[in-house]
């Protein structure tokens, strides 16, 4: 032990965008995140998931390898790579490629240009995942691009962002950058981007020089030789140098000697088991050579425990023996994680997961089939043990260390059958996960090593290996009944039924495991998939009596089929010069800062001086008393803020609205499990988080009612929050006479809908900081910023003048920043008014998943009356909404519904809602709140009916078709005049464009060819009814003739600065002079201010743009008419004048240049509908359940687009957010009602591998529309209603799926009643396409042999 201290350097030295590091006292625990944000001016790292799920941290890390005189770059997880692992390393973010002061790097400006950043909170991450890609394709010794290009091809391009999430964007111009730089891009094919100008050909990049950055400072390469050994007072890191000083180190850290120990590696365990566990000592294995080392020999591969799967996945593709298994493996394991994730994660590292923790690897099953063995040290005990015993082993103690993995070259044997010269290997292996990219934990995985041959009676399976893992079961197993069972055999199709009727048994998760049936039925696809080509290679399938039925099976899994994504897109928009700079599809404002890093969200406000943090208690029981809640360490805590603190007169109030307001704390019950109970405020946010995760919470149930936590227990109890009746929607006709009216009914028909969860890619986070006088700034991320500053005020008692709320801009809201933000901000501001101290808070992920509401779910139960021919002659609907605790916005339920649902001439149409007050928490309004599931009820009304009669869905569609005199009976004054009804010209155009009757016959084609995957295509129509509220701007001129503006909207990334601007500067320009042609430059919109800006209202319901841009059009009208009478003085005076010298001279005469309006939009013509129509193809895999989306074809109409590249971002990003909600999604609680998928590795939004693989988006300049703000209309929310044609498309193939199942079954035609739930996720697809279906199949084809 004293001779690694004598070696120790006592200091860690490493490079930040060329900068110098080097620091001598660290707290090992320390994360680089951690570090960058809180000691480095660099906040470009964001933290948006911490466990390596979301990208949003991801840097360069490069680092010089003095053998090879070579520097390695690749990305890393900067919340889970620990700051002292990155000695003599140099690490890039997007802050180091470029700036706005020394010029930005072609990836910032390809970002802005093709639109591809909207809040801009992912982008510095997607910006470093592309760089390292482009980086380490230049290693490559692939021929040199053109100029400007990269050796990067299109699809490594694109698969370099496949491990980074936006909710924003959709991907498809993401995608487009980063196509952009790749050597065989047709520049054709880019979207829509401001470096193509009028429509002609894109000739002009930003130029990429592959060289621009150097990567590792030359500075860094003398520091590579020293040994880190950090002392920080007592806890300590190691990294030793050979397995002699690491057993020498472990035997004296040991548990024994009352040392914490963590042997580390990459240590991205940390992101899936979140430890609070505070370590002495850290000893990292990675420089060690035995572990870090890959050997090659003949017969195997032996693989250090330390190496990264990124290097093994090298490794075995080098491997020019083998050209299956191995590169199959390596196939596979690009599918663990993301790319940053591969790059650390070692394989050790994954194995003593799953032997130590249960982990579901995937390395452990796949290593598993092809034999390997590991060696382990424990002491100076050398052990080999097989993969089995290991993995059945007693989980390791701290002490035992994991070597190396050897792993066989599988080859045929020369015993047994083999011995014959066709004896041949096959190997293959499967993983059924949401994502086929990865970044998923699989349902089930699995490998299957086989040796067969060929002789005249068949195929023989000499020996066989079948390893299944990540099923819920402790570890990777091999299936031995099953092996035991094949081996010997003649493969046949009874063979086969009989061995995938025991790899049912054989595959069977413990009780408990989520998806049991399904886990377990994805075992037999896969059995069946790896047997039955085999059989069908030689050429007929037999039975054991050999007979061929000489068909073939057409498998799911198509070989030679690689992952394609996002392969072609198209973007059709009319932009329009009449308004001139609105209505051109300008690059967002401040999009090229936000690939910089240089936006400032509120967590990046440098902390004030003594600013504390502070982190939710929430409670996990629906209802209780809070007796008690315990510290675990009291040491580190500041204080608990509770309901107790408010002080006196303060109301204990968190959000509110028009409807009443939610409590900030729980007093003396709680009301909902995830509701807050208490701030625990710390020194760091780490801190804080910690106390909060740790903390102890007595609950007193006694004598209490049992919670409400079920819609129908709401309805026993009459637990409703009331709706007001100015907001109960009218019904429409007369229901009896519809009915009686009817030639078929559906009685009391059921649906459910699920909740989502906003997932801002910025979780919530406010900072507030105590101001003279008792007053109070908070900064906030916050699409409500006025309604938190009074509700700030009513807690802490003061008058609202004394709360200033800050909002710049917001890293994602969806409607999850509005009433949800308003308890942060003021969490913050009562623990600073408390403390007398700044005290800022960044919720982690998981506390905001539980204590975010997100969408209403509801059941639905609806009575039909038709005719024979489709004809809806009534339809009457129960809805009952679970709102949760407190009514938020959700009196507005009914109201919005039927905005949507309207959607079709029902003849007469009833409703009875119920908004039931339930004890879950509060649920809120996300991204067109009710619209969007009641556009969804509307479709599976029309689908129903299509079933029951046996008629195209698209025909019951057309057939129910609003004329413009249902539609006006149905909407009133909403619905316009007859020219702004496009629905019918949007549907005929879509038909065209998508080419719909060619592709409907291709669908049916396939069908019929094809048994293991089946396709369905459907168009589905939307209309949405939005509303435009009141809302503030601010107008002033400044000396130097810039423009400053304010207005009530907040900037979410919807491009509401953008248009702001653009209408600025058209309006202004009204005062014609010279000049004004380049207003736009000098318009500057500034971060709202509740102090400045007054009655600000709601950033929601997608009219905010456009109500922002009428109050900047009214106060420009005033500015105009102020300085039109000075203008025609100065003309006369000089013949022209330009705008600088104008109002330098309005400046002299003392004109007011500064103008405030309320826009209050009339009555008349607040309310109109969104029209737009989707076609989607998709195509379901019967073995997995897996939908992929083939094609998406939208079209939108957007009146006269105020900017066609912001309404397109919204279309693509609003859809794709839609595909999340109908067929990704689910966002779980468990019995109490608390929300039990708390991260990225349980909650799955859309990533570029799930999104339709063509999107074809037009954007309709309908232009009709003279009542509104210049003839523009909403893009925001009512796009999300489109992705119901996702869902509907699957329905129509697993109609298909089901028939054939029927017919296998020997049923008469198929059951065509079935309801598929929201989300269709693979288990559900899987459940209804029959989780038997093999079985099915297999017996069909033995009873007609
Ligand atoms: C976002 C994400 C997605 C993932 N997806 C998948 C997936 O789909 N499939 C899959 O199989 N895996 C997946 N993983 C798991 C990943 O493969 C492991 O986290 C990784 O391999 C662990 O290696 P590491 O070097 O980071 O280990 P560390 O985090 O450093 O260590 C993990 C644990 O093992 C111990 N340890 C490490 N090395 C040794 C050793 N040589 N001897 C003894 N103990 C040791 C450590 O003390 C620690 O307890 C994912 C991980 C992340 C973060
Ligand atoms: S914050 Fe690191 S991956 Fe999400
Ligand atoms: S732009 Fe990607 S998350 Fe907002």
């Amino acid at each position: 032990m004293e001779d690694t201290q004598l070696i120790s350097t006592q200091r860690l030295v490493f490079a930040v965008n060329g900068e110098r590091f080097e620091l001598s006292e660290v707290d090992p625990s320390t994360t680089l995140l951690q570090f960058l944000r809180s000691h480095t001016r660099f906040k470009s790292v964001k933290l948006g998931c911490g466990e390596g799920g979301c990208g949003a941290c991801n840097v360069l890390l490069s680092k010089f390898n003095p053998k090879l005189k070579q520097v390695e770059d690749y990305t890393i997880s900067s919340c889970l790579t620990l700051l002292c692992s990155i000695n003599a390393c140099s690490i890039t973010s997007t802050e180091g490629l470029g700036n706005i002061k020394d010029g930005f790097h072609p990836i910032h400006e390809r970002f802005a240009g093709f639109h591809a950043s909207q809040c801009g909170f992912c982008t510095p991450g997607m910006c470093m995942s592309l760089f390292s890609a482009l980086v380490n394709s230049e290693k490559t010794h692939r021929p040199e691009p053109a100029l400007g290009f990269s050796k990067l091809t299109v699809s490594e391009a694109e698969k370099s962002i496949s491990g980074n999430l936006c909710r924003c964007t959709g991907y498809r111009p993401i995608a487009d950058v980063c196509k952009s730089f790749a050597a065989d891009v047709d520049m054709e094919d880019l979207g829509l981007n401001s470096f193509r100008k009028n429509d002609t050909k894109l000739h002009k990049l930003p130029f990429y020089d592959s060289k621009q950055i150097t990567t590792y400072p030359e500075f860094l390469k003398n520091e590579y030789e020293s040994t880190t050994v950090l002392n920080n007072r007592n806890k300590s890191w190691y990294s030793p140098r050979s397995i002699e000083e690491l057993t020498s180190l472990v035997e004296y850290n040991s548990a024994d000697n009352g040392v914490m120990v963590k042997l580390v590696a990459g240590n991205t365990g940390a992101g899936y088991y979140k430890e609070t566990d505070q370590y002495d000592t850290y000893i990292d294995l990675r420089f060690i050579p035995e572990l870090s080392t890959i050997k090659k020999a003949g017969s195997h591969i032996e693989v250090g425990a330390t190496v990264s799967i990124s290097k093994l996945i090298l490794a075995l593709n080098e491997e020019i023996n083998d050209d299956t298994v191995f590169k199959k493996i390596a196939s596979h394991l690009e599918k663990i994680g993301s790319e940053s994730i591969r790059n650390v994660a070692s394989i050790g590292g994954n194995l003593v997961m799953a032997q130590r923790k249960n982990f579901p690897s995937d390395i452990a099953t796949v290593l598993l089939a092809v034999k390997s063995k590991v060696t382990i040290l424990t002491g100076v005990k050398k052990e080999i043990l097989t993969l089995e015993e290991f993995l059945e082993k007693p989980a390791l103690d701290s002490r035992t260390v994991l070597l190396s993995v050897f792993v066989p070259y599988p080859k045929p044997t020369k015993n047994g059958y083999s011995e014959k010269a066709n004896a041949k290997v096959i190997f293959q292996t499967y993983r059924a996960s949401s994502r086929p990219l990865g970044n998923a934990l699989a349902y089930l995985n699995a490998a299957f090593l086989a040796e067969t041959s060929v002789c005249d009676r068949g195929v023989r399976i000499n020996s066989v290996r079948l390893a299944f893992g990540s099923f819920g079961v402790k570890h990777a197993i091999s299936a031995s009944t099953v092996e035991n069972y094949l081996v010997g055999k003649m493969l046949s199709v009874d063979v086969i039924y009989e061995a995938v009727k025991l790899i049912r048994f054989a595959v069977s998760p413990e009780s408990g495991t989520s998806h049991s049936a399904y886990r377990s039925s994805l075992a037999v696809g896969f059995l069946f998939d790896f047997l039955w080509p085999i059989v069908e290679a030689d050429g007929c399938v037999r039975t054991s009596t050999c007979n061929s039925y000489g068909i073939t099976s057409r498998m799911a899994f198509d070989r030679s089929e690689t992952t394609t994504l996002l392969s072609s897109a198209k973007q059709v928009i009319e932009s329009s010069s009449e308004h001139y700079p609105v209505g051109e599809a300008i690059v967002k404002s401040g999009s090229a800062i936000q690939a910089s890093g240089e936006a400032i969200f509120v967590d990046d406000i440098p902390s004030p001086l003594n600013c504390l943090h502070g982190a939710f208690i929430y409670s996990t029981k629906p209802l209780a008393r809070v007796k008690r809640i315990k510290l675990n360490s009291k040491k580190d805590v500041h204080s608990v803020v509770t309901f107790q603190d408010i002080p006196k007169g303060g109301d204990n109030i968190g959000s509110k609205t028009l409807f009443g307001p939610e409590p900030l704390f729980a007093d003396e019950l709680t009301q909902c499990a995830g509701q807050r109970i208490a701030f625990a405020v710390a020194n760091t946010q780490k801190i804080a988080d910690v106390l909060a995760d740790t903390a102890m919470v007595d609950y007193d149930m006694e004598d209490l009612e049992p919670p409400i936590l079920t819609v129908e227990q709401a309805v026993e109890k009459s637990s409703f929050f009331e709706i007001p009746s100015f907001l109960y929607p009218s019904h429409v006709g007369d229901f009896s006479k519809g009915m009686a009216e009817s030639e078929h009914q559906i009685h009391s028909a059921e649906i459910q809908l699920p909740s989502q969860y906003y997932f801002y890619m910025e979780t919530q986070t406010a900072l507030a900081v105590p101001d003279e006088d008792n007053c109070m700034v908070v900064y906030s991320s916050i699409q409500v910023p006025e309604y938190a500053q009074s509700v700030i005020a009513r807690c802490l008692n003061v008058p609202e003048h004394n709360v200033r709320v800050i909002t710049r801009r917001v890293g994602g809201g969806f409607g999850g920043k509005a009433l949800k933000a308003m308890p942060v901000a003021t969490a913050c501001a009562l623990a600073a008014y408390r403390l007398r101290r700044p005290v800022r808070t960044y919720t982690n992920r998981k506390t905001d998943m539980i204590m975010a509401g997100g969408r209403h779910p509801m059941k639905i139960k609806y009575t039909i009356g038709f005719k024979s021919n489709g004809k809806i002659t009534a339809l009457h609907l129960d809805i009952l909404i679970n709102a949760g605790m407190s009514p938020d916005i959700s009196p507005v339920l009914p109201w919005n519904m039927l905005c949507a649902l309207k959607k079709y001439n029902f003849g007469a149409l009833s409703f009875d809602f119920k908004v039931c007050k339930t004890n879950h928490s509060s649920k809120s309004a996300m991204r067109a709140p009710g619209e969007v599931q009641a556009s969804f009820i509307a479709e599976a009304v029309i689908e129903h009916i299509a079933s029951y009669l046996s008629l195209d869905a698209g025909l019951v569609r057309e057939m129910n078709f609003h004329s413009y005199d249902s539609l006006r009976l149905f909407y009133g004054v909403g619905a316009g005049e007859p020219l702004e009804y496009t629905l019918p010209t949007i549907w005929d155009k879509l038909m065209k464009s998508s080419n719909f009757d060619y592709r409907v016959e291709t669908v049916n084609t396939f069908n019929k060819n094809n048994l293991w995957r089946k396709k369905g295509i459907s168009r589905i129509p939307i209309l949405h009814e939005v509303s435009l509220r009141p809302t503030p701007g601010k107008v002033s001129i400044l000396r130097d003739g810039s423009v400053v503006v304010e207005v009530g909207g907040i900037e979410l990334g919807q491009g509401l600065w953008t248009k702001v601007k653009q209408m600025t500067a058209y309006c202004l320009s009204a005062v014609q002079c010279d000049g004004t042609d380049t207003l736009l430059d000098k318009v500057r919109v500034i971060q709202a201010d509740t102090l400045s800006m007054v009655q600000g209202g709601f950033t929601a319901g997608s009219t905010t743009s456009e109500a922002s841009c009428e109050a900047v059009r009214l106060c420009c009208s005033v500015l105009v008419e102020r300085l039109v009478s000075l203008k025609e003085k100065l003309k006369e005076q000089s013949g022209s004048v330009d705008w600088d010298l104008l109002i330098m001279q309005a400046n002299m005469y003392s004109i007011n240049l500064s103008a405030s309006s309320f826009f209050v939009p009339e009555f008349t013509s607040m309310r109109y509908i969104n029209y737009g129509a989707a076609v989607s193809e998709v195509e379901v895999n019967l073995l997995t359940g897996e939908t992929k989306i083939l094609q998406t074809d939208i079209v939108y109409d957007c009146g006269q687009s105020l900017n066609p590249a912001v309404d397109l971002g919204q279309i693509e990003g609003a859809f794709v957010q839609g595909i999340g909600f109908f067929m990704l999604e689910e966002y779980l609680t468990n019995s109490d009602g608390m929300v039990v998928v708390d991260g990225t590795w349980t909650y799955k939004i859309p990533t570029i591998d799930t999104i339709p693989k063509q999107l074809n988006v037009q954007i309709l300049n309908s232009g009709h529309h003279k009542k509104r703000v210049l003839s523009s209309k909403a893009s925001g929310e009512p796009p999300l209603l489109l992705a119901a044609s996702v869902h509907c498309a699957t329905r129509a193939a697993i109609k298909e799926a089901r028939k054939q199942l029927c017919s296998w079954k020997r049923l008469d035609g198929s059951d065509p009643m079935f309801q598929l739930d929201v989300p269709a996720t693979m288990p559900v697809v899987k459940t209804l396409c029959g989780l038997d279906n093999v079985e099915f199949y297999l017996q069909s084809l033995l009873s007609s042999s």
